[in-house]
Parts: structure tokens; sequence; C-alpha cells
């Protein structure tokens, strides 16, 4: 038998210790040492035989069709429909609706004559068939109640079902692994064996993974690199909409973005957000509606904000859903170019619906709510603004301004702060200015005083 050694690396420089230590002794980090199992070296070499390689135009491969997993929302995210003998990963924090989403897709893919199973290592058979009985329409899926990783595999490799979801990888435990379900030594080994069932039995595999306090995916991240995709589903477990989105995607692009709305019978797909989240009530300070681009999707979005006077040293900059740098970095260029005195004042954003936005596009709006709050002037009825803020002050411009304006004519907006050279579009009034201070003056309604 191979000889087996325990090794602890970092997670960030795979220095390797025999011991683990709180802190790398490569790169100083602290609590990133994680374990890992190694044959050594000679019982590694004994019996591989060399093998040729083949030139890849010799390789077969046909583009297979896509599964559509009867969830429009999800299939955007997956790049259209899930691949077979694909691996994919759905993090989420608890009970932001993993197993509901994964259930209902299973019930569709059953329903359109595919065969699918159910792993469910959380809940019981019995737990899983109340849910089932709520949504409606999931009576076809395969269920094992299993956290035996042997066991798992081999009913895979018998069954072969077409869609495969394990709900969660985090339960499952090899026995031949000494360290409990949920190690990172358990976790990497189910996924590993996981892969290697779904590539040879062609089963398109979704494993549920957890999510840490600090948003990664519980458990090594390599489990990010092993798999062929990784979905996050964000949003507040007390606000009924949920952002699906792809972090990495080896068949699609990556940013697209799935809106759900929770409700009784599960989730349902929100087919136009814009709608939902990208309308102010007018007159309304320090609002403004921004068109953001998730992948291949244009967004309306409301963004609010309130600065208050403060007597702190330091006033607070803090942004839900932006990102705080860029947040930081709007509020100096806005103070430094467009003359709008913030440094004694705290600045709050929030986007609306619990969406994250990762996009510099969203600059110029995110700077008119802060200077319509700031000014105490409503943004103009009907505006929407898109366009990145450069450190100078100027704007630059944003990337599919085209499809940008499509969906703001679609919406009803009537004048877009964009940057120059962003071409007028049917009836909508483009106002394309230079600078972030012409955007501002752009946007704004006429001060009374
Ligand atoms: N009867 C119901 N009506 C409306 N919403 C419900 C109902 N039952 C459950 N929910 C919603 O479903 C959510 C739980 O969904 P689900 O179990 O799919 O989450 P999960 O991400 O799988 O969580 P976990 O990580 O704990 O497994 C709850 O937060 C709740 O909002
Ligand atoms: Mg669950």
């Amino acid at each position: 038998m191979a000889k087996v050694l325990v090794q602890h690396v970092c997670s960030d420089c795979g220095t390797s210790s025999p011991r683990w230590l709180g802190k790398c002794p490569g790169c100083g980090a602290f609590g990133t040492l994680v374990e890992e199992l190694h044959a050594t070296d000679d019982a590694a070499r004994r019996g591989s035989v060399a093998r040729v390689p083949t030139p890849l135009g010799d390789v077969s491969a046909s583009e297979g069709e896509r599964i559509s997993t009867g969830i429009p929302e999800l299939d955007r995210v997956l790049g259209g429909g899930i691949v077979p003998a694909s691996l994919v990963l759905v993090g989420g924090e608890p009970g932001v609706g993993k197993s509901t989403l994964l259930l209902s897709a299973l019930g569709s893919v059953s329903r359109a004559g595919r065969k699918t199973l159910l792993v469910t290592g959380e809940e019981s058979a019995a737990q899983v068939a109340l849910r089932a009985a709520r949504l409606g329409g999931a009576e076809t899926v395969g269920i094992l109640a299993e956290t035996d990783l042997g066991v798992v595999c081999a009913t895979l490799e018998a069954e072969r079902p077409d869609i495969c979801v394990v709900d969660s990888v985090q339960t499952l435990h090899a026995s031949e692994i000494g360290s409990a379900p949920g190690s990172v030594a358990q976790v990497r080994e189910a996924a590993g064996r996981l892969l290697r069932v779904a590539k040879e039995a062609g089963v398109a595999t979704i494993l549920v993974g957890h999510v840490t306090k600090d948003g990664a995916v519980a458990g090594p991240r390599v489990l990010e690199h092993l798999v062929d995709c990784v979905l996050q589903f964000e949003g507040d477990r007390y606000h009924e909409h949920r952002i699906l989105r792809a972090t990495k995607n080896r068949f699609g692009s990556t940013n697209e973005l799935g809106v759900f709305e929770m409700t009784g019978a599960g989730l349902v797909g929100v087919p136009d957000p814009s709608e939902l989240f990208g309308s102010t009530h007018p007159g309304e300070v320090g609002a403004a509606v921004g068109c953001v681009l998730e992948g291949t999707r244009p967004l309306l979005l409301e963004i609010q904000a309130l600065v208050s006077p403060t007597d702190l040293a330091m006033p607070r900059r803090v942004g839900t859903g932006v990102d705080p740098k860029r947040l930081a970095m709007i509020v100096a260029v806005l103070g430094r170019h467009a003359g709008l005195a913030l440094g004694t004042a705290d600045v709050f954003v929030n986007v609306a619906g619990g969406v994250r936005i990762e996009e510099p596009g969203a600059d110029v709006a995110i700077a008119l709510a802060i200077a319509s709050a700031s000014k105490g002037a409503p943004v103009r009825e009907g505006a929407a603004a898109f366009g990145e803020i450069g450190l100078t002050g100027r704007l630059r411009a944003a990337s599919q301004s085209d499809r940008r304006l499509e969906e703001c004519a679609k919406l009803g907006i009537v004048t877009v702060v964009a940057p120059t050279g962003t071409t007028q579009r049917g009836r909508l009034r483009v106002a394309g200015s230079d600078t972030l201070r012409d955007a501002v003056r752009a946007g704004l309604e006429r001060q009374a005083a």
C-alpha cells in the first residue's frame, strides 16, 4: 500500500510544512495552512507507464447539446443551459435558496423526460419530499439520502442520470480518509472523485457548497479550480430578491446575472429586473438611475445616496452593493473636480434590490446620486446615467453603450447622461458630457437657489 504523508500547504503561496502552523513561514499569512495528503514519491512513480499523446486534430469532439434546466434565468447564467458531463459548483449563504432552486431545476429537467438524481446529505428524503410537494412538479426526481462518497459514486455510475445534484459537497465523506466530513481533505476528495465520475459516466453534476463568513466557498479554493463553472447565489435572506451570478464559466461568459424572487411556490425568475429595480420617485433627492451592464445584459438600477454632516475626523463612506474603493474615488473626484465639498460629511450609497455593482460604468450614476443628495436637488425626471469616471474628472466611454441605450429606451427613460461620443438613439436625448462637472450639471434639476 502506498505510504501517505500528511503535509500542510499554504493556500496562498504553496509553502508546505509537515506540521500545522498558524502563520505561514513562506508568506507570513495567518491561518492559510491546510492539510493535504501526499503519496510518497516512490509510491507515486511505481506502476506509471508512459503514453503517446494524440494530436489535437484527431480528438473527436462534438459540441454537445446543452441541457436546459427549464429555468431561463439559471440557463442564462450557465451560458445557455448545463453542459452534459460538466461539474458546476453552486455557492451561497445558508437559507438563500440553493436547494429550492436546484430542486425546481431537477423537476423541470425530469419533466422534459431526462433522468435526474438528487443526492441529499443535509436533509432527509422526507424533508425534501415536503419541499417538492410545495414546489410541485418534482415527483419523478430520483432521490438518494446518502453521505458515503463511495456509494454516491457507484450509484452515479450505475444509474447514469443526465443531471445529478449533490446537496451539499461538505456532507460527503470518504471512509478511507480519516478526517471529518467537511474538512479540506474530504471536500477535495469528494470533488475530485465526482469530477471523474461526471466525465466518465457523462453525468452533469451540480455541487452545492457552503459559503464562509467572508464570502468564499467553504473548503479549499481548489474546488473552484476543479469545477467547470462556479455560480454564486447572493441576496439577503430577509429580502425576497436573489441574484445568481457566474464567477467562473468554462462554457460561457462570466458576470451573467440571473434575478429571482423567493415566493411560497419556490424561486421565480424575474425576466425584466430593470422594471423592478430601475425606477425612482420623481422629485426625490439623492436617487439616480444607473444603467449597468451585467454580462451581456444591461440593467437599470436605482442608486440611492445620503450625505449627512458629521463631526467625525474621518467621515464615513459606506456603500452597499458598491465597491468601497470605487466609492471613495468617486467622492474624491466629486470634491476635486466637480466642486462638491464632502470633507465634513458622511456618504452612504445603496443599490436597489441587493444587486452588487462591479462595473465602472455605474460611476456617473453613483456620482449623480451623491451630488443630488449633497445639493438637495433631485435628478431630472426620467433620466438615467452611465459612464466611467477618470481620476482627472473626465468621463470615459462605457462599453456597449448601444445596448444600454436600448434598455433605457425600452423602459421609458427620456434623458441619458453619458460620456460625449455616445450616439443619440431614437427619441432618447443623450446629454453628452466631457467631465463629471458637466454630467452633474446635466443630470440635476435646476436648483432653486
Ligand atoms: N413556505 C415557504 N414560503 C416562502 N418561502 C419559503 C418557504 N419555505 C422556505 N422558504 C424560503 O426558502 C429559504 C430556504 O431555502 P433553501 O432551503 O433552498 O435554502 P438553502 O440555500 O438550501 O439553505 P441551506 O444552506 O441551509 O441548505 C428560506 O430562507 C425561505 O426564505
Ligand atoms: Mg439546502
